[in-house]
């Protein structure tokens, strides 16, 4: 169970290179950390993964049950929450996540009712996503995709908006949805979650310079000791 990125090259159309011959073998169903300074690729590489670039060489490979799988289900919550939404109200942005799956629309009402309560958001269905917090927005994405059962779940810094709670919240979400068999690749810069990761793939300058466990890379990287 891994995503190949084999000898992948990639471009933005106006600017130099970024990656040249990255090649990564990705555990899945773990959690994978991409870390990185700001700029180093961390946001490109997951668009490359999940589709929304193209590499303009090489292949991504998602190996999963012993084949290789075309119809990967993505929850990807994006860096900026503004990018997220399309709907003009809350609870249309939860339920139409559950378009084109056979559910009648009072199902779908009602799991979108369920989701929005989890986030204590349910009160707020009319308003427009526009008027909610940075926080509140993060949490009504991952609420959206949440409920869609995705196979990877991409997080680009999901806790750069969330206050404490909500975030220790989403990591016990994330162990949850860990051993339900889901893969997670989360891009984070900090220490903490780091530490919980049990892949770490770090970036500089569109090179891959560090995979492997997270002990090692706080220790060689970032001068931490790992405390078990
Ligand atoms: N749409 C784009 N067009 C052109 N260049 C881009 C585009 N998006 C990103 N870049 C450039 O590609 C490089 C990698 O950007 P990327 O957003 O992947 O980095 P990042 O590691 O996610 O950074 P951050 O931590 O700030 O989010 C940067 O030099 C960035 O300026
Ligand atoms: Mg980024």
């Amino acid at each position: 169970m891994r995503i190949q990125i084999s000898a992948l090259d990639f471009q933005y159309k106006i600017r130099q290179e970024l990656f040249r011959n990255i090649n990564l073998s990705i555990p899945l169903q773990r959690r994978v950390v991409i870390t990185g300074d700001s700029g180093s690729g961390k946001t490109s590489l997951v668009k490359l993964i999940s589709g929304l670039l193209k590499p303009d060489k090489g292949q991504i490979i998602f190996e999963m049950n012993g084949a290789t799988q075309r119809n990967i289900h993505f929850g990807y919550l994006f860096q900026n929450p503004d990018d997220q939404f399309i709907h003009f109200n809350i609870e249309r942005e939860v339920a139409f996540n559950l378009e084109n799956r056979g559910m009648s629309s009072a199902e779908m009402q009602v799991k979108a009712a369920e989701a929005l309560e989890e986030i204590d958001l349910i009160d707020r269905k009319s308003d427009s996503p526009n008027r909610l917090s940075g926080g509140e927005k993060q949490r009504l994405a991952l609420a959206g995709m949440m409920i869609t059962q995705p196979d990877i779940l991409i997080l680009d810094e999901p806790c750069s908006f969330l206050d404490i709670f909500t975030q220790i919240r989403l990591y016990e979400k994330i162990d949850v949805l860990i051993k339900q068999g889901v893969s997670v690749i989360w891009i984070s810069q900090e220490v903490h979650e780091i530490r919980m990761a049990d892949y770490v793939i770090a970036l500089e300058q569109g090179q891959v310079i560090y995979t492997g466990n997270s002990a090692d890379y706080l220790k060689n990287f970032r001068n931490s000791d790992y405390e078990a």
